[in-house]
């Protein structure tokens, strides 16, 4: 299985992160230690998710150089505005006490303005564009190395890449996982040397009991010896995707980096268990931000 994908810029992003998203202060240290111990050298995070200051604490305390391991942030709802961006950025650079991130995604499709509690930036939302260009911009002033989008549907793709860009997107991170495999947007992204990153893999909290229980799965860890945890983080990286599983429970950290080749009969067998339900998203924030629309619809 590949161990990174190679992004436009020639960097290397590993294959398997982990994923701090619900990873609560006061556990995602020991998280994070534990996974550079065990091997990992990719943190995925976001200064959504509150826990930057306990992630930056880890990675300095881990001893490992900071040069050894790809860390990726992304830019809130909040400060899609071009003058908002950089100070937005390092605040997470602050956070994280770095001095640059490998990548910094924008997080959502979405932007609200910048005080208002959800209140949307329509143009900024129908026009990522000017968002993008900034991004460019601290691109070209060391503070970023790669910079993507997370949570796009292909048709919103589509919208930011008409324009003239220096840096086209490097990834797109979206929900992946046994209920949501996302067959179409895989295939358009490989067709696009474009590389999907899997966030809640496991299917988060509310799905991983009914993945890592299914025949299927429980058939395959067991005929390979592995647990069912390893046997779907496997899948996605046989997928071509970057995974981002989540686990604060150390010995799970520990598992879930140990990736294997599916024999070609049973990646298929998992494939096609996947994609012959009707999909079933775990994460959509839609109705909660109070939108009038779904940030998913491919017609929006
Ligand atoms: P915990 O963090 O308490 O260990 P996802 O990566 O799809 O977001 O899923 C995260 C959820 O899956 C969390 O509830 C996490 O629990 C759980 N989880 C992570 N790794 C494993 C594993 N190897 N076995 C069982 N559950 C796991």
């Amino acid at each position: 299985l590949p161990k990174y994908h190679i992004l436009p810029s020639g960097d290397k992003i590993p294959s398997v992160a982990l994923g701090v998203w619900q990873a609560g202060q006061g556990e995602v240290g020991l998280a994070v230690k534990t996974a550079l111990k065990a091997g990992y050298r990719h943190i995925d995070g976001a200064w959504a998710y509150r826990n930057e200051e306990e992630v930056g604490k880890a990675l300095k305390e881990s001893g490992i150089a900071r040069d050894k391991v790809w860390l990726t942030s992304k830019l809130w709802n909040n400060f899609h505005a071009p003058e908002d961006i950089e100070s937005a950025l390092d605040d997470s650079l602050s956070k994280l006490d770095t001095e640059y991130l490998d990548l910094y995604l924008i997080h959502w499709p979405i932007a609200f303005k910048k005080d208002g509690n959800n209140v949307l930036d329509v143009e900024l939302t129908a026009d990522p564009y000017p968002t993008w260009k900034k991004l460019e911009e601290l691109v070209d002033k060391g503070k970023i190395r790669n910079i993507g989008i997370s949570n796009f549907n292909i048709a919103r793709i589509k919208n930011l890449t008409a324009n003239p860009l220096k840096y086209r997107p490097a990834v797109n991170q979206v929900e992946l996982n046994f209920f949501n495999p996302q067959p179409e947007l895989l295939k358009w992204a490989r067709e696009n040397d474009l590389v999907l990153e899997a966030y809640s893999p496991l299917g988060s909290t509310r799905q991983v009991k009914d993945t890592l229980t299914l025949p299927v799965v429980q058939e395959i860890a067991t005929s390979l010896g592995i647990t069912p945890a390893q046997v779907i983080i496997s899948w996605h990286v046989q997928r071509g995707t970057v995974v981002l599983p989540k686990s604060v429970t150390p010995s799970r950290v520990e598992e879930n980096l140990q990736v294997t080749a599916l024999p070609k009969d049973l990646f298929e067998k998992l494939e096609t268990a996947a994609t012959s339900h009707p999909p079933q998203r775990v994460v959509n924030p839609s109705k909660n931000w109070g939108l009038d629309f779904d940030i998913f619809d491919e017609n929006w």
